[in-house]
């Protein structure tokens, strides 16, 4: 039997969260270079993308390329860039054919502008779509991102706009990139690692976090499935007790 048979299809998380990690030993295991474990990789991504939909899941958030990952070497960088590209524009047509809306979420202005380009194009493409939103998270990092709300929070206090008594919880939402998109409740992370590398540090405060030792280019629909299936076992409490949530049911 399949992990889909058993997901309590009314009952999935609204939105998921994913760190693709494992690409580069992916690679070195298969004696190739990282490259093609990259791109592998992208296999896998369509995989996700695949199982989201088949679940009715309707935000997939997908960690594409963080801040950090500028440090790379040039190579690296550059063969990440172009295969971005390359997957934009060849999976534009299948993507809108099962009616998926792409958002794209991270520092705009340090991505070549061949990326901005063709990303720019392909979320136009798609934004009249409302089946899955998958949000690519590109040159993102979540501190990056906290620090640019809080500057255009201090603007706009400064403006006169809010006042600092209208800061709250959901105010400081609607500054993030995510604004409008509801909280993952579920973070996915391969390759055995168990961090959360400065991806959606607000937005994850209470996610159930999921790890599995599979590599990247190795996670298959079914592998998403086990994990929406293993957050379904899950008691999420948000801080009261089991007798208390109980009472609410
Ligand atoms: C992490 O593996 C992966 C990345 C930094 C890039 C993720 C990119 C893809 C899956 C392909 C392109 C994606 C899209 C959305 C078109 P790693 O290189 O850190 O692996 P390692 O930790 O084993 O070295």
């Amino acid at each position: 039997m399949s992990f889909f048979d058993t997901i309590d299809k009314a009952k999935v998380p609204q939105h998921v969260a994913v760190i693709m990690d494992g690409n580069g030993r992916w690679a070195a295991q298969h004696g190739t270079d990282r490259i093609f474990g990259h791109q592998q990789g992208v296999e896998s991504v369509r995989n996700a993308i695949k199982a989201a939909t088949r679940a009715g899941i309707k935000y997939l958030t997908i960690y594409a390329f963080s801040t950090e990952n500028w440090n790379r070497p040039r190579f690296e960088v550059e063969a990440l860039m172009s295969l971005l590209v390359n997957v934009v524009k060849a999976e534009a047509d299948e993507l809108d054919k099962n009616n998926v809306c792409l958002k794209i979420i991270g520092d705009r202005d340090s991505l070549p502008k061949k990326v901005i380009k063709e990303t720019d194009k392909m979320v136009a493409r798609l934004s009249k779509n409302n089946g899955l939103t998958v949000i690519m998270a590109l040159s993102y990092s979540a501190r990056w991102e906290i620090i640019n709300a809080v500057k255009s929070i201090a603007a706009d206090v400064k403006k006169g706009k809010i006042s600092t008594e209208d800061i709250s919880h959901e105010l400081f939402d609607s500054y993030l990139s995510t604004a409008n998109i509801p909280d993952p409740e579920l973070m996915i992370r391969t390759s055995g690692e168990r961090r959360l590398s400065n991806f959606l540090l607000w937005q994850l405060a209470y996610a159930e976090l999921y790890f599995t030792p599979k590599l990247w280019p190795d996670f298959t629909e079914e592998d998403f499935f086990e994990a929406i299936c293993n957050f379904q076992q899950r008691e999420r409490r948000f801080g009261m007790t089991s007798e208390q949530l109980k009472k609410r049911m």
